[in-house]
């Protein structure tokens, strides 16, 4: 785990992360972070430049937020994150994740699409975007039962 980042989050470096990476959506602001962070249902996984912020109920894991700097894209970070995040939360009792991407962002698409999720739901209009557009909201989701999981 990342000494910048945090083992239990460091959230101003955490934001500062998140507004270089993201481009589809509107960054979190450090605040924004550590209220997560502070809530018991929280999983983090992180490495230097990349992290995996999401939550666990019940049975059902959520991933909230995954960023890669982009100085550091392309090189398997976030593979490795999302990895670590999935056993954990397979470990923690999740046997579903799910996550809300736009339905522009083509990176995250294709980075989902090839970690085994599939769209799940649609959210039209979901995204505000600066020039007061609307971007949908692709649900997508995955198991992570026996002879699926994170591993598969
Ligand atoms: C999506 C994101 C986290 C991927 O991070 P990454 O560390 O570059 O991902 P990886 O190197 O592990 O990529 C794994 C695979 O995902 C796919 N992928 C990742 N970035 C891609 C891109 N820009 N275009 C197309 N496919 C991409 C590829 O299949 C890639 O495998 P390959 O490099 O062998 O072709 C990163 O682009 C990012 O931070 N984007 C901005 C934040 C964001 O949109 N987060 C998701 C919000 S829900």
């Amino acid at each position: 785990m990342n000494d910048s980042l945090g083992a239990r989050g460091n959230p101003a470096a955490l934001a500062a992360l998140q507004s270089r990476a993201y481009r589809d959506m509107s960054p979190w602001s450090a605040r924004d972070f550590a209220d997560l962070l502070d809530h018991p249902t929280a999983l983090l996984t992180a490495q230097p430049h990349a992290f995996c912020l999401g939550r666990i109920i019940v049975d059902e894991a959520e991933i909230l937020a995954l960023a890669t700097d982009p100085a550091h894209q392309r090189q398997g970070l976030a593979s490795g994150i999302l990895l670590s995040f999935l056993q954990a939360a397979a470990g923690r009792g999740a046997v579903t994740v799910f996550l809300e991407v736009a339905a522009t962002n083509v990176a995250a698409l294709a980075f989902y699409r090839k970690h085994g999720f599939d769209q799940s739901g649609l959210r039209k209009g979901y995204y505000p975007q600066p020039d007061g557009s609307r971007t949908d909201a692709l649900l997508m989701s995955r198991a992570l039962t026996q002879g699926h999981g994170p591993n598969s």
